[in-house]
């Protein structure tokens, strides 16, 4: 894929963002629109307006996130792992965990993730995602949380084609024909050889079966976050599959990584993960670099505030004034990473323990205006969630 590159370094104007076609853009992005055509990402028949995608994060990519990062840019979103049995155990209005299939107009399209042992499960828990509103089915063969490989879930299966095949076999089966099957996965169990040929015996029988697109994480699951995600295994896999539709996962903190893994591997997407907690900004600044404009500059005070603002009436929206200070706390401290002294503000948000606690972060330390700084992610607070049980 030849790809166009924009000159890297920000400018400093400030002004506000504007919005076009429903995505809020930096106004650099804005005008790099009309310099060429940007790459579109297709995943069966839904056809996305841009290839950098807001990755299943678990504990993060609740409606509020999802909402926030398509109207901030991505051309799509995953919802947060869903175990199967959990799904099917949902009892419309009732619960407190409802929200997880809580699906709006505006995100469409939308992916749901489903996660289990049991490949009868899989079926009636994808059939129920559908009804919910996702559009599409996403399959979890990568989570590597201690707990989930015990009872034989995510990345378990990268151990057991067979059982891999079938589960999307059954997914498939299941669903409506126009509905994307897709399925996640980490590059195998370990670094041998025998895992990762059951990779690409699992990846094999998917697309053989159907499946629309894959998402690979280019660690293994021994691996789980320490040392590098391998991006040489990336184009390895988009190599061997072709034509079918890849998305990378790895590594993605930035526009400038999501760009250098489009052109590194050849993948058709990339999902951006950690990069995008707190920092929705990311996909519009990977749209103006792949248009051939400048990245980007990083959000202003009053923009991140303006952020924060719309973020939290969303968590509010989905939790209820008293319940959604916690998930909003979580989010404050990433967002903290984008303001000109990220540590005393994240060390406020951490202190956090009231809704009018955190409001009053947004009146002291986003009151004055000026500029914002990319985020420095630190690597080492990674760890994937267990999903809801
Ligand atoms: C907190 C956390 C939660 C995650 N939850 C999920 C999940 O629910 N489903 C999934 O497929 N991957 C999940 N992942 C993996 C990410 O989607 C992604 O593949 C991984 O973080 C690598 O990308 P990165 O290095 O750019 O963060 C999670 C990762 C983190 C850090």
């Amino acid at each position: 894929m030849s790809l166009p590159l924009g000159r890297a370094g920000a400018t400093e104007d400030g002004a506000s963002p504007s919005r076009t076609d429903g995505v809020r853009l930096g106004p650099s992005a804005s005008s790099a629109c009309s310099l060429a055509a940007p790459p579109s990402l297709r995943i069966g028949p839904v056809e996305l307006s841009a290839v950098a995608v807001q990755a299943a994060l678990s504990g993060y990519s609740d409606w509020p996130m999802r909402v926030m990062a398509r109207r901030y840019g991505a051309a799509y979103s995953l919802a947060e792992v869903m175990i199967d049995r959990f799904v099917l155990d949902q009892r419309r209005g009732r619960s407190r965990t409802q929200h997880h299939l809580r699906v709006t107009d505006e995100e469409h399209p939308v992916g749901g993730q489903l996660i289990g042992a049991d490949p009868l499960q899989f079926g009636p828990a994808a059939v129920r995602l559908v009804d919910a509103g996702f559009d599409v089915i996403d399959i979890n063969f990568g989570c590597p949380v201690k707990k989930v490989l015990g009872r034989c879930r995510g990345g378990y299966h990268l151990s057991q084609p067979s059982v891999a095949v079938e589960i999307v076999e059954r997914v498939r089966a299941a669903v409506p024909g126009n509905v994307p099957v897709t399925v996640k996965l980490r590059c195998g169990i370990d670094d041998t050889a025998q895992s990762r040929a059951r990779f690409f015996e699992i990846v094999d029988g998917a697309f053989r079966i159907g499946a629309a697109a894959i998402t690979v994480h280019g660690r293994t699951v021994e691996q789980r976050y320490v040392g590098p995600s391998d991006w040489r295994f990336l184009r390895d896999v988009k190599a061997h599959v072709g034509a079918q539709t890849v998305i990378g996962s790895g590594d993605l903190f930035s526009a400038q990584a999501c760009v250098r893994m489009l052109q590194e591997t050849g993948v058709d997407g990339v999902s951006i993960a950690r990069g995008a907690i707190g920092n929705p900004w990311i996909f519009a600044q990977v749209r103006a670099l792949l248009a051939g404009a400048p990245l980007p500059p990083p959000p202003t005070v009053h923009e991140q505030r303006d952020a924060l603002r719309e973020h939290y009436q969303l968590a509010e929206q989905t939790y209820g004034p008293d319940r959604c200070g916690s998930s909003m706390k979580k989010f404050g401290i990433k967002y903290a990473r984008l303001h000109p002294e990220p540590a005393t503000v994240r060390d406020a948000f951490v202190a956090t323990k009231t809704p009018d606690d955190w409001q009053a972060i947004l009146g002291r330390w986003y009151a004055d205006d000026g500029p914002g700084r990319y985020p420095v992610v630190d690597e080492t607070q990674a760890n994937d969630h267990t999903p809801p049980v």
